[in-house]
């Protein structure tokens, strides 16, 4: 893609894929790599600008992450930020050590707002502290810039090599101002011109995949989740009925989801192209039965999904093309951008191997975070129902269901779930919420009802507010709600006779439960 490109070092902080985000909001593109990328890639991508990220070290111990001081030499726009700001000096020959007052939270920060990176912010401004480190002398060349009542270098600046460190977090919505500063360092400093749009980004796909695809036949699996769908239907656009989708109905979806997917997909649906539902949910409850381990069954459920799916493709024949609907944050997590661990096997990353006769993979989406792919998918003119769908996991109620995944457990989770997204919707607050379904606990207990003993279920509710999915606070619900879901999950779905709502955050928590 010939977009002009800021690129994100990544030092292994919490907050990376944010920066990358926050840049994107500018209307700049932005790509994230690990800090033990080669000086020499990083250069032959041509970047307008460089950010070092926030990470968990100190940058002075023996074996922490680095970067070389030609870095801050090639003549491209550098700002560090936390980690990367100490990094950037201790590099380029100034002092960092263990701060006599460890900085947490929102913190006032004085700046000097003469500084191109302070261009229109207020000379008192509330930011995102988060470091055991400071820096005790800037490195020679330097302009201090901000301070705080704790720390004397909250931000320094070598203006004429356009170099730029900030000890705060500006990427995170505390730092009042963090988006203003960025988009300072993006558009002013690094002169991007804020090209990168959804209608373009659109446009350019679609004949991107045309010129790619030219006649080929292109084989899509569909999900009915916004990433896929949206996938599905940009293809549609660019080529028609040279696409097939198969849906794969694993018996693991919400409530009525399979039908509602066929009536948007299927053939009495707005778009062109081939569909197939494969009705495969036995085969899938015979693979799991009595399996408990979460990985493991993540693991069966991707691997039959495979199966399922690669027996319609040989019915299908050879296909050149395969699509998978891989966004962004799937590429991160999965360890294959930046630096972030590993938490759970995402079902549908580098999933669907070399089983397929195919030539290539086709991944429209895979440079979007979540929200621009909604942008993306109404730009496309899919109904908004679909693209500010819940997002729901590959693995589906798979995961929501702790333990053993049985077809009675499957019953009264979509139950439950049905009756608690639509008491949400009834009170008004669908919209603004990031996450909420129900889930099976594995836990009985005794209840009475109707006179009677019962030993039954727990179902838990979740709902989480979240910007990223990378961290999520337990959403605030009303006690009405939550009494009024309770007593009809209580009433209507059988083999439940408790019900916990989930306080838990990202972290330490995960969004689902498995
Ligand atoms: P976690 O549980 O990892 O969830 O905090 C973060 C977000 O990712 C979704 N999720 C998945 N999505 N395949 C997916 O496509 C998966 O295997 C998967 N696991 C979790 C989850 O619903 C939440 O939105």
């Amino acid at each position: 893609m010939n977009q002009e490109k800021i690129i994100v070092i990544d030092f292994g902080g919490q907050y990376n894929q944010l920066v990358a985000r926050r840049v994107r909001e500018c209307n700049v593109y932005c790509e994230i790599y690990s800090y033990r990328t080669d000086l020499e890639q990083i250069k032959s991508m041509r970047p307008k600008g460089i950010i070092l990220t926030g990470g968990p070290d100190s940058c002075y111990k023996e074996g922490a992450p680095t970067c070389s001081r030609e870095l801050f030499s090639l003549g491209i726009p550098v700002l560090g930020l936390c980690y990367g700001a100490q990094l950037m000096m201790h590099v380029l020959g100034g002092k960092v050590e263990k701060a006599p007052v460890r900085e947490y939270g929102k913190t006032e920060v004085s700046v000097n707002t003469s500084s191109p990176l302070f261009q229109n912010v207020s000379e008192k401004t509330i930011c995102w502290m988060s470091h055991f480190d400071y820096i005790a002398d800037a490195a020679k060349g330097f302009e201090i810039t901000a301070h705080t009542k704790d720390c004397p270098i909250a931000a320094a600046e070598y203006a004429a090599k356009n170099l730029y460190a900030v000890q705060f977090h500006p990427e995170v919505l505390h730092t009042m101002e963090g988006t203003r500063m960025l988009y300072n360092f993006v558009r002013g400093v690094c002169g991007c011109g804020g090209t990168w749009r959804m209608d373009s980004f659109v446009e350019n796909s679609i004949q991107e995949i045309r010129k790619k695809v030219g006649g080929g036949k292109v084989l899509c699996a569909l999900s009915g989740g916004v990433d896929s769908s949206v996938a599905a239907v940009m293809l549609s656009k660019a080529i028609g009925k040279q696409l097939t989708c198969v849906f794969v109905d694993h018996g693991l979806l919400r409530k009525n989801e399979g039908d509602e997917v066929e009536e948007v997909f299927g053939p009495n649906g707005p778009y062109e192209l081939n569909f197939i539902r494969v009705h495969a949910q036995n085969r899938f409850y015979e693979k799991l039965a009595h399996v408990t381990e979460p990985e493991e069954k993540r693991k069966i459920i991707g691997e039959e999904f495979i199966r399922v799916f690669e027996e319609e493709a040989k019915k299908i024949g050879a296909v050149d093309f395969l699509v998978q609907g891989t966004i962004y944050p799937d590429i991160v997590e999965s360890g294959l951008g930046g630096e972030s661990a590993v938490i759970k096997s995402h079902h549908n990353v580098g999933g669907l191997p070399d089983f397929v006769d195919f030539k290539e993979i086709v991944e429209p989406l895979r440079d979007l975070f979540k929200d621009e792919v909604r942008k993306a998918g109404l730009e496309l003119g899919i109904p908004e129902y679909l693209v500010f769908r819940q997002p729901f996991p590959g693995p589906g109620l798979g995961i929501r269901i702790i333990g053993e995944v049985t077809m009675d457990k499957v019953r009264m989770v979509q139950e439950a779930d049905a009756i608690y997204r639509e008491e949400i919707e009834n009170a008004g607050l669908s919209k603004n919420m990031g996450q909420y379904f129900a889930a099976l606990t594995n836990m009985r207990s005794v209840g009475v009802m109707g006179d009677e003993r019962t030993y039954d279920y727990a179902v838990a509710l979740r709902a989480v507010e979240t910007v990223d999915f990378m961290t999520a606070e337990a959403a605030e619900i009303p006690y009405e709600v939550l009494k009024k879901v309770m007593n009809r999950i209580i009433n209507e779905v059988k083999g439940v006779n408790r019900i916990f709502y989930d306080l838990t955050s990202k972290p330490p928590g995960t969004v689902e439960f498995e």
